[in-house]
């Protein structure tokens, strides 16, 4: 078994102009567009309280626009530490995204440069910022000289394996004023194909001064603690393997911190999460909120008997009261006595 070294129990200082920040908790819960919503985080916080959790990724002209900005302001009335992710290939419009961001209480501002979507990429956003290193230096610069809290940088490798050069692309974000780096172990051409290369993430470790969150692939405790004595990385950051699973960054936490790592919810736990989280979605979202939880019920509703078909008629109830219904249906045969758990 490997075990946490004990730095990873420390807290993480991060540089801000006029706010430094201080990370307790050495695994951080990846931005997920479509996924990582307040009702979303509310559950990852349950689990994980001192983590950092992140929006899913904003538009900085989008927001300009008055478009989306509840993405960012709803985190006022959140617990714990949220960084906003933020993209865009202009650095004005970054710079005022970043100032509401923090005005709405943001802990740190994170810039996306590793979003694969062509249509980002193509105009100079995400992934696009690794061809344009110039560009990325000046929108690190522009948001850096908008707000007090720390800016860090979310990226991948490379654009593609032939040129990757991840230690001179990730040398060039810190020098441009990068606080915290965190890199996906796979180029933009890869996708999410293939396994993250936690080695290429280790010799990038190696050649910088600010912290590196190591990411791809992570999806157990065991698999962080690999992670992290492999690449030498500050912390992890976890993305899929939290879909259907928000206790995941709290095991996680336990583990890194040596504290013994909670079970994960039973059949019957999963199926009152599923409930509650379609609830919540339908209050915050209306009948919309019902097309939202489909995706996180089908993740969350797996692992007992009858879970396909309960997947199969969630994924076809067309009001939430019936989705809620099946829900209430499959939960009371689970809890039916003599009933096990597979
Ligand atoms: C559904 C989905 C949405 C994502 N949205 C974002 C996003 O908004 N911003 C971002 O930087 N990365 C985003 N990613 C990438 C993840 O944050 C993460 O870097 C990637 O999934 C690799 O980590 P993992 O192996 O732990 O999933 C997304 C990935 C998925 C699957």
């Amino acid at each position: 078994m490997i075990t946490a070294p004990p730095s990873l129990s420390t807290p993480l200082q991060l540089g801000g102009r006029g706010t430094p920040r201080t990370l307790r908790c050495r695994v951080l819960q990846s931005p997920l567009a479509g996924v990582s919503d307040r009702i979303f985080r509310g559950l990852v916080r349950r689990w994980a309280a001192d983590a950092l959790l992140f929006t899913e990724m904003v538009n900085a002209t989008s927001l300009e626009l008055g478009h989306g900005l509840i993405k960012v302001e709803e985190l006022a009335s959140e617990a714990g530490p949220i960084g906003v992710q933020l993209f865009d290939h202009r650095p004005a419009a970054m710079a005022d995204a970043a100032r509401r961001a923090e005005a709405a209480g943001a802990f740190l501002i994170d810039i996306n440069m590793g979003c694969p979507v062509k249509k980002i990429a193509r105009k100079g956003g995400g992934s696009g910022l690794i061809r344009e290193p110039d560009l990325a230096a000046r929108l690190i610069e522009a948001v850096a000289a908008a707000v007090a809290i720390p800016v860090t940088v979310k990226t991948r490798l490379g654009w593609c394996g032939s040129d990757a050069d991840p230690v001179g692309w990730c040398r060039q974000l810190e020098s441009a004023g990068a606080q915290l780096l965190t890199l996906h172990g796979r180029t933009r051409e890869q996708g999410f194909k293939g396994q993250a290369d936690w080695s290429a993430i280790a010799a990038v470790k190696r050649a910088l001064r600010i912290p590196l969150i190591a990411n791809g692939d992570v999806n157990s405790p065991e698999d962080a603690l690999a992670c992290l004595a492999l690449t030498g990385a500050d912390g992890v950051m976890v993305g899929r393997g939290t879909m259907g699973a928000p206790w995941l960054v709290g095991q996680i936490d336990a583990a890194l911190s040596g504290r013994p790592v909670p079970a994960s919810p039973s059949a019957l736990e999963r199926i009152q999460l599923a409930a509650e989280q379609l609830q919540a979605l339908v209050t915050a979202r209306g009948d919309h909120g019902l097309l939202i939880a489909r995706k996180h019920m089908g993740w969350t509703c797996t692992g007992f008997s009858g879970a396909p078909q309960l997947r199969h008629a969630l994924m076809r109830a067309p009001t939430p009261a019936e989705a809620l219904a099946l829900l209430q249906r499959a939960e009371a045969q689970l809890a039916a006595p003599g009933r096990c758990e597979p």
